[in-house]
């Protein structure tokens, strides 16, 4: 009998665009760890900004680069980055401060360059912690982070439910502003890679979008 795969399952989108929950209820599902590596972009944001560096100031941030040690702990079924053996207080990962900065640093190559082994080593901790497999989500997994992934899904909704969904959660968050920095930005940007599966949930539940990644997956593993 030959041991069940490893399944890698690529989720991106625009801030809000349901990744996370997504990513949550799928990775419960099928035995998947959780890697949000839109907290390990917040998590070193904070960490720049901590130690005196300014958005818009690369000069500011090319030297803490090299200090910064990560780590991971998993919670829960999710990975947690640590910097130097320390997680980021979850409510200063959704502060203002790091939604206005955060996609101003993600822009740097060097930023997006030092955390690019450590995402793809995720794929070791889900091995070494008996998981079936991640789902990972963020803005560049299917195109640059895993491109052979063995699933790869793209997720879209209307601005205006994104940042309907963002302030009923009650945070103060500049959606459209950060999108634009995503989509615009030289380096892995925002964009919805050749062969991904879309699907847009602008007026779909939260349900119906799992369901139908799941459906996906499933016809995945029995293939
Ligand atoms: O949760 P939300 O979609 O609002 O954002 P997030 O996933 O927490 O990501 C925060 C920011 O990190 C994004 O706006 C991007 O600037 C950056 N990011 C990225 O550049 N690449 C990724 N793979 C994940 C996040
Ligand atoms: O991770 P990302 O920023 O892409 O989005 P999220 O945090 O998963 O979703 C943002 C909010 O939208 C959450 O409160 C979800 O419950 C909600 N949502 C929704 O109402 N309908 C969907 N189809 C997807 C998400």
């Amino acid at each position: 009998m030959s041991a069940a795969p490893f399944i890698i399952v690529a989720i991106d989108g625009g801030a809000a665009s349901g990744k996370s929950s997504t990513a949550r209820a799928l990775s419960s599902r099928f035995r998947l760890l959780h890697v949000d590596t839109g907290s390990f972009y917040r998590a070193v944001t904070a960490e720049l900004l901590r130690r005196g560096a300014r958005a818009g100031d690369v000069a500011t941030v090319l030297p803490v680069l090299p200090a910064l040690q990560f780590g991971t702990q998993v919670h829960g079924g999710t990975a947690q980055m640590t910097i130097a053996g320390r997680p980021v207080d979850a409510a200063e990962l959704r502060s203002a401060e790091v939604n206005a900065a955060v996609s101003h640093f993600a822009a740097i190559p060097e930023v997006r360059a030092a955390l690019l082994a450590y995402q793809r080593g995720q794929a070791e901790v889900a091995r070494a912690q008996g998981f079936r497999g991640l789902a990972m989500e963020g803005r560049d997994i299917g195109s640059v982070i895993f491109p052979d992934a063995d699933l790869r899904f793209f997720l879209h909704a209307d601005p205006a439910e994104r940042a309907r969904r963002r302030a009923q959660e009650g945070q103060t968050d500049a959606v459209a502003e950060r999108d634009r920095l995503d989509s615009q930005r030289k380096t892995a940007p925002l964009a919805c890679p050749p062969g991904a599966v879309a699907i847009d949930s602008t007026n779909l539940t939260l349900e119906q979008v799992v369901e139908r990644m799941a459906a996906a997956i499933a016809a995945r593993i029995s293939a």
